[in-house]
């Protein structure tokens, strides 16, 4: 996805993926800013170490408490800060400054937006997980606008955990912690739970307390299998549906504008993430 993209925008780099253990992050890291990467992507657990290790957190960071994306800039001349990606030649710079930015929760909304064309303000949506990506999930739901939130998840009370917190940054959005009443409607059902990674998996709610058919759209996070029994019940249901794949999409393009300053590829990326995921599956 990010080569395809940086070929299009005619960019000489390459994107390059590595396994780094945890008690090697730092080092490593120190080696890609010695080294004058541009940037780079950390996944889990590296966003939350990262926190840590970075000279200054953009707000999206610190509003989220994780960095999914670096970039590298230099201190020209008149002590301007200048991202590498952006600079004429990387190694004219002495001192190298790291940013941590994160791009993954506002893909949700983009995601939502774009892919199942649902506009979340004044929506009434059905979270059903309250793990790390549930947790996003309902802070950018809630941020979006939401009017009524309804958050499931096995384990209650971290679903009541994450409503308290909600109640406190959101006085004015409706959360609840149990399903909505038979023929209530709803605009999302949102899958953040890991249910339907493995085909063996039960469903992520309880199909006695919510039927599918009170909702409009439902959104799984999950992308591979692009279809999950969720998605396919929605879909069964009448329910307009989307997999996380425009997450995975949307969080890519948003860091690939933060290291090149220009707009990214969006359908191009999209095209080679799909032709990826297909040669996988
Ligand atoms: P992530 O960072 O992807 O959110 P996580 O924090 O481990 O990962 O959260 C996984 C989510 O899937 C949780 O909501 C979890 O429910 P619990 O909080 O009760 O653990 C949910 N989940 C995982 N396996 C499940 C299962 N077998 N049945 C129901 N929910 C499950």
């Amino acid at each position: 996805m990010q080569n395809a993209g940086l070929d299009e925008l005619g960019l000489n780099w390459r994107y390059l993926a590595f396994d780094v253990l945890p008690e090697h992050l730092v080092p490593a890291l120190e080696g890609t800013r010695s080294m004058r990467y541009v940037g780079l992507n950390l996944t889990v657990p590296h966003k939350l170490l990262a926190l840590e290790w970075v000279d200054l957190l953009d707000q999206s960071a610190r509003k989220w408490g994780a960095v999914n994306t670096v970039r590298f800039e230099g201190k020209d001349p008149d002590e301007k800060w200048v991202p590498l990606g952006q600079a004429e030649d990387p190694n004219a710079f002495h001192t190298i400054r790291s940013v941590g930015f994160n791009t993954d929760a506002d893909a949700i909304a983009t995601s939502i937006n774009q892919d199942l064309g649902l506009s979340l303000n004044g929506s009434h949506c059905v979270l059903l997980g309250a793990g790390g990506a549930g947790r996003v999930a309902a802070l950018k739901l809630a941020e979006s606008g939401v009017e009524s939130l309804y958050l499931i998840n096995r384990t209650a009370s971290k679903a009541m955990a994450i409503a308290e917190e909600l109640r406190g940054a959101f006085p004015e959005l409706r959360v609840a912690t149990d399903y909505p009443n038979a023929g209530e409607k709803i605009d999302l059902v949102l899958n953040a739970t890991s249910l339907g990674l493995k085909a063996s998996d039960a469903l992520p709610f309880d199909p006695e307390a919510l039927n599918l058919e009170q909702a409009s759209h439902a959104y799984d996070m999950i992308y591979q299998p692009t279809q999950t029994p969720f998605l396919k019940k929605a879909h069964e249901a009448g329910c307009r549906t989307s997999n996380g794949l425009g997450m995975l999409l949307y969080q890519g393009a948003a860091a690939l504008e933060i290291w090149t300053g220009q707009a990214p590829p969006i359908e191009t990326m999209r095209k080679a993430l799909c032709r990826h995921l297909d040669t996988r599956s």
